[in-house]
């Protein structure tokens, strides 16, 4: 089922809520395509919204650190926001230091997405013109949200009249325990990643190392506070976890809250996931008062400056080709033998 209501205003267009409902409850606005709650049973048989969120439009644009909002046209980090295509050497807009970050100062996250609904999913469309923040190409984006048995499907087509890049992500922060924690050290994770990419003081991805005997390690469920503290230098730079790993499987991630016994898998296509922290969160608006390590995000993407790399798929798009990608999250109420 699919329910909407106005949610706010945004450059004298109205914002719609759309709410969608199969075993979770799944609230998305038209403003940036982005989820504004997920809320999924708990084990008192009661429902825990599991996504850090703001309430009005100017909040999710201003002060939502991209919370739920759907990133691009590149997520992550592009070096010196520099890179050749077909001999050309584009400069891209550089709002995070020398880097551009998320597609830069207007990226999808900011663009209000026209909608349409069928059956249990909703479709999101919008448009980025050729030239915007440096990239070329009249870009089409569209994001579909599908629930169905609790399980959240993204889903990202686009199309652009000129050879350019992309590599969208969602950046929901996710507490299991529930938004208005406060903290999401005692959630437990796995990933499915045996490597992970180094970064360098300005967070751009550098050599790619082995996660054994690292804090980077969670080939096994443990608590995303248990290492966050060690003394290490790729900690220190970051104030916590903001990586990308390296997959080795579709099941990306795994994520688990003792205290609601909720349980988060994450299915992707992908190759790379970045585990953010909420290392800057310092918040003092939306659902709750959201502060450092609040959320924890896991962006499923390209590796992060990957036009810039050699190991790695390109997020190349060209002219007139058809993107495809998806990400699912799918949640259940079940106690996990923890140890
Ligand atoms: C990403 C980055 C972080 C930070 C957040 C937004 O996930 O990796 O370093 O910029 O977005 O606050």
């Amino acid at each position: 089922m699919i329910t909407k209501k106005l949610f706010d205003q945004y450059d004298g267009k109205d914002i719609y809520a759309y709410t969608i409902s199969d075993g979770i409850e799944v609230t998305v606005c038209t403003l940036g395509a982005t989820v504004l709650a997920i809320k999924v049973p708990n084990s008192s048989d009661e429902m825990t919204d599991v996504v850090l969120g703001m309430t009005n439009a100017r909040d999710v644009i201003e002060k939502g650190d991209y919370m739920g909002a759907v990133v691009g046209r590149c997520a992550n980090r592009i070096a010196n926001g520099r890179f050749t295509l077909n001999g050309v050497e584009y400069f891209l807009a550089q709002n995070n230091g020398n880097a551009h970050l998320h597609g830069g100062i207007v990226g999808f996250n900011q663009k209000v997405f026209d909608a349409s609904v069928d059956g249990n999913a909703l479709t999101l469309t919008a448009i980025s013109p050729d030239g915007e923040e440096g990239y070329s190409g009249n870009l089409t984006l569209t994001v579909r949200y599908t629930v169905h048995d609790s399980t959240l499907k993204i889903e990202y087509f686009a199309q652009s009249d000129k050879d350019t890049l992309f590599n969208p992500t969602n950046h929901a922060y996710f507490n299991l325990n529930g938004e208005n924690d406060g903290s999401i050290l005692d959630n437990y994770l796995q990933l499915n990643a045996s490597h992970y990419l180094q970064i360098d003081k300005d967070l751009i991805p550098t050599t790619r190392c082995p996660v054994d005997g690292t804090p980077f390690d969670f080939r096994t469920l443990k608590p995303i506070g248990r290492d966050i503290g060690q003394d290490d230098p790729q900690l220190d730079i970051a104030g916590g976890y903001d990586h990308n790993f390296c997959l080795t499987a579709h099941h990306a991630a795994l994520a688990y809250s003792p205290k609601t016994d909720i349980v988060m898998n994450v299915f992707t296509d992908m190759k790379g996931v970045q585990l953010y922290t909420g290392n800057f969160l310092s918040g003092n608006v939306g659902k709750s008062k959201y502060g450092k390590r609040s959320g924890f995000c896991l962006e499923t993407q390209f590796y992060p400056n990957a036009i810039n790399r050699d190991d790695c798929d390109k997020p190349i798009l060209k002219a007139g080709e058809k993107f495809y990608s998806r990400t699912l999250f799918s949640f259940l109420c079940k106690k996990l033998n923890i140890g």
